[in-house]
């Protein structure tokens, strides 16, 4: 419970420092977390890439669904969240870095191509160039088979159509929850066979 209150307080805090970043009024719903976990399908092999971890949330549904820590890569963009992070997930690989970067900060930890990218980031808030070189990182660094699993609160698709005729992919809606706070749907993208 002080855990739940201290992570809400610094989730509001970083929100007042940088609402186009953070994209949400409160943290993921367990509903939320636990839909996005069974759209990108965990195994216990694959390596996962989770942009925009925030205080955890979707994180810990991963580990709960099976998924070796040591196999999960987060990254976090903001400061403010990464000490708990660490301290919450001391298996997992906790990296302070702007997903901008995404395929860089991967090679430089000896990560070639990854099968599964599940992202929390605010696509409807970020700017369109921040957006844009983001949905480039995920082509580049994502297997020819990979997924990706993203939420959004809006009622269109996530991603664009241009992205998915640029880089050949497909979206499949997932889950609607409308029991979190906002309501938001659960997309999966993969690449055209
Ligand atoms: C909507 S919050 C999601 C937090 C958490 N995963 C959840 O579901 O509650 C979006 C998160 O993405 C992070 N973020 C935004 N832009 C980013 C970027 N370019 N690189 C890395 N993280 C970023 C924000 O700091 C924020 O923690």
């Amino acid at each position: 419970m002080r855990h739940k209150i201290k992570a809400a307080s610094t989730f509001i805090k970083t929100l007042v420092k940088s609402p186009q970043a953070i994209g949400a009024v409160m943290p993921s719903g367990k509903k939320l977390c636990r839909a996005m976990v069974k759209a990108i399908e965990a195994d216990q092999n694959s390596i996962y890439v989770e942009v925009g971890a925030g205080t955890g949330v979707v994180t810990k549904e991963l580990i709960a669904a099976g998924i070796p820590p040591h196999n999960i890569y987060l990254f976090e963009n903001e400061i403010n969240f990464i000490p708990k992070l660490k301290i919450l997930f001391p298996d997992a690989h906790v990296i302070h870095g702007d997903v901008q970067f995404l395929q860089k900060h991967l090679t430089a930890l000896g990560v070639g191509k990854v099968s599964k990218i599940i992202s929390s980031l605010p696509f409807k808030s970020l700017p369109q160039s921040v957006v844009n070189n983001i949905l480039e990182q995920f082509d580049m660094v994502l297997k020819k088979d990979g997924k990706i699993v993203q939420f959004t609160y809006s009622v269109n698709q996530p991603y664009s159509e241009t992205f998915k005729q640029q880089y050949g992919f497909e979206a499949e809606k997932q889950a609607y929850i409308p029991q979190n706070i906002p309501p938001a749907t659960v997309w999966l993208y993969k690449r055209k066979p």
